[in-house]
C-alpha cells in the first residue's frame, strides 16, 4: 500500500476577505504560510508517498516560496486546479494516478494543523480494508433549522451528527472513478469527496477527527491560528533572591551556624544568636517578594530579639513567602569561615533548613569555604554568609 496525498490549494479564499493580502493559504501564521504548515505535516508523516499540490495558476511563485527548504520537498509535484474544489481534487487525482500510489488522502491546504495521529487512524482503517475513510467529530452545539423568515423552524436532534474534516481518504482507483463519473454526468455540486464517494456507492467509514484540525475560512480563523502559534506558554513565575550577612568573631565558647551550635574558642557577636547563615537566607527569601530585609521585620533596636534563635526569623520570612503564594523550591547557603570546620555539621544544618522551611532535604544546600587566610575572615575576625533562595509564585501573565 502506498498512500499518496493530494493537497488542494487552488481556491481564492473569498470568505477570508482582504484580497490585497493574497489567498488565505499563503497568509502567515506563526511566521510561516498556512500551506507550508499543511504540506510540512504531509511530508513528515512517515508513511506518506507522493504529494500532489493543486495550485491556482496565479500562485506558482507564491507556492514555491512558501515551501522552499522543506524536508522532502522533492516528493511534491504540482498541477493547476479548477474553478471548484471538486475540479481541483479531480486534477490532483489524475496526477497521483501516474505514481505508484494505491490510496489517497485528500487534504485542504487551509487546514494547517493536520496531525500524524489522525493520519495513522486513517491508515489503520485502510489496513482493515476500508476503501473510503472520513475523519469527523461529533457535533457539540445544538442545531437549529432557520427559515428564510429568520425564525427557528425546528431543533435538529444532534445524535449521530458529525462534522467532516479532511483528509478524506480513499482507494485511489475507486475515488478517481467516482470523480470521473461525477464529471461525466456534470454533477458539480458535491461539497466534499466523501459525498462523491457515497453517491458512487462506496461505503464511507468514520474515524475520529482531530479537534485542532480546523479549516481556516474567515479572517478571524487565520488571526486565531496565528495567535495559537505565537502565544508564549504560561511561564512559571520563578524568582531568586540573594542575601549576605557578616558577624564579628569575639572570644567565646562556640558559634551557631544554620541553627547548629559548634563548640569553638570564639563566638559570633550580634544582637540575636548572630547566625549569619540564617540571616543571609532570611534576606534572600524576603528578596523574592519585595519584602525588604531582616532589619525591617526584626529591628536590632527591639529588645525582644536579644539572643533570639534566628530560626524564628527564617520561619517568619518563609511564612511571608507562603502567604504571598510562593513555593520555596531551593535554599542555598555559602559560609565563608576560616574556622571552625563546617563540613562535619553540614547534614545537621541542611536538616534544620528543611525543617524550618518545610521543604525536602534535597532542596537545601549548605557549603563552606575558607577565605585563604586573607582579609578579616582570613584573620578569623568574622564569618560571612551568602544565600540564594528560589521561589515559584504561580504563573507569569504574558
Ligand atoms: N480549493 C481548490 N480549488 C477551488 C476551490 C477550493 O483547490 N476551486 C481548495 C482551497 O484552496 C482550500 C480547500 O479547497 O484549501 C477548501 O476550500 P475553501 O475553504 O472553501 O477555500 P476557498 O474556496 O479558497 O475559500 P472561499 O470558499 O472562502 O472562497
Ligand atoms: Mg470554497
Amino acid at each position: 500500500m502506498t498512500i499518496g496525498i493530494v493537497v488542494v490549494a487552488a481556491g481564492r479564499g473569498e470568505r477570508a476577505g482582504s484580497p490585497e493580502e493574497g489567498p488565505k493559504q499563503y497568509r502567515s501564521i506563526g511566521g510561516e504560510a498556512v500551506i507550508r504548515h499543511a504540506v510540512r505535516n504531509c511530508l513528515s508523516w512517515q508513511r506518506s508517498g507522493p504529494v500532489v499540490v493543486v495550485l491556482h495558476p496565479d500562485d506558482e511563485a507564491l507556492f514555491a516560496s512558501a515551501v522552499r527548504g522543506l524536508d522532502g520537498a522533492a516528493r511534491i509535484s504540482t498541477t493547476p486546479g479548477g474553478a471548484t474544489r471538486q475540479q481541483s481534487v479531480f486534477a490532483g487525482l489524475k496526477v497521483l494516478s501516474a505514481t505508484d500510489a494505491t490510496h489517497v488522502m485528500i487534504h485542504d491546504a487551509a487546514r494547517p494543523f493536520l496531525d500524524h495521529a489522525l493520519m495513522d487512524r486513517i491508515a489503520a482503517a485502510f489496513e482493515d480494508g476500508h476503501e473510503a475513510v472520513l475523519p469527523a467529530l461529533p457535533v457539540t452545539d445544538t442545531l437549529k433549522r432557520i427559515g428564510a423568515d429568520g425564525v427557528v423552524h425546528e431543533t435538529v436532534p444532534r445524535a449521530g451528527l458529525y462534522a467532516a474534516q479532511t483528509p478524506q481518504s480513499f482507494s485511489l482507483p475507486a475515488i478517481r472513478a467516482a470523480h470521473e463519473k461525477a464529471a461525466a454526468l456534470r454533477r458539480e455540486d458535491f461539497t466534499d469527496d466523501a459525498a462523491i464517494a457515497e453517491w458512487a456507492g462506496m461505503t464511507v467509514m468514520l474515524v475520529e477527527g482531530s479537534p485542532d484540525n480546523t479549516k481556516l475560512t474567515l479572517q478571524r480563523d487565520i488571526a486565531m491560528a496565528d495567535e495559537k502559534l505565537t502565544r508564549l506558554p504560561a511561564l512559571p513565575d520563578v524568582r531568586t533572591g540573594n542575601g549576605y550577612d557578616v558577624h564579628q568573631l569575639v572570644p567565646g565558647d562556640g558559634v551557631t551556624l544554620c541553627g547548629v551550635f559548634i563548640p569553638h574558642d570564639q563566638t559570633l557577636s550580634g544582637h540575636s544568636d548572630a547566625d549569619v547563615a540564617l540571616h543571609a537566607l532570611t534576606d534572600a527569601l524576603l528578596a523574592t517578594c519585595g519584602e525588604g530585609d531582616i532589619g525591617d521585620h526584626f529591628p536590632p533596636t527591639d529588645p525582644q530579639w536579644r539572643g533570639a534563635a534566628s530560626r524564628i526569623f527564617l520561619a517568619h520570612a518563609a511564612e511571608i513567602v507562603r502567604r504571598r503564594g510562593g513555593i520555596i523550591t531551593n535554599a542555598d547557603i555559602s559560609l565563608i569561615a576560616e574556622a571552625p570546620k563546617v563540613s562535619p555539621h553540614r547534614d545537621a544544618m541542611r536538616a534544620n533548613l528543611a525543617e524550618v522551611l518545610g521543604i525536602s532535604l534535597d532542596r537545601c544546600s549548605v557549603k563552606a569555604t575558607t577565605n585563604e587566610k586573607i582579609g578579616f575572615i582570613g584573620r578569623k575576625e568574622g564569618i560571612a554568609a551568602i544565600a540564594t533562595a528560589t521561589v515559584v509564585y504561580g504563573r507569569l501573565e504574558t
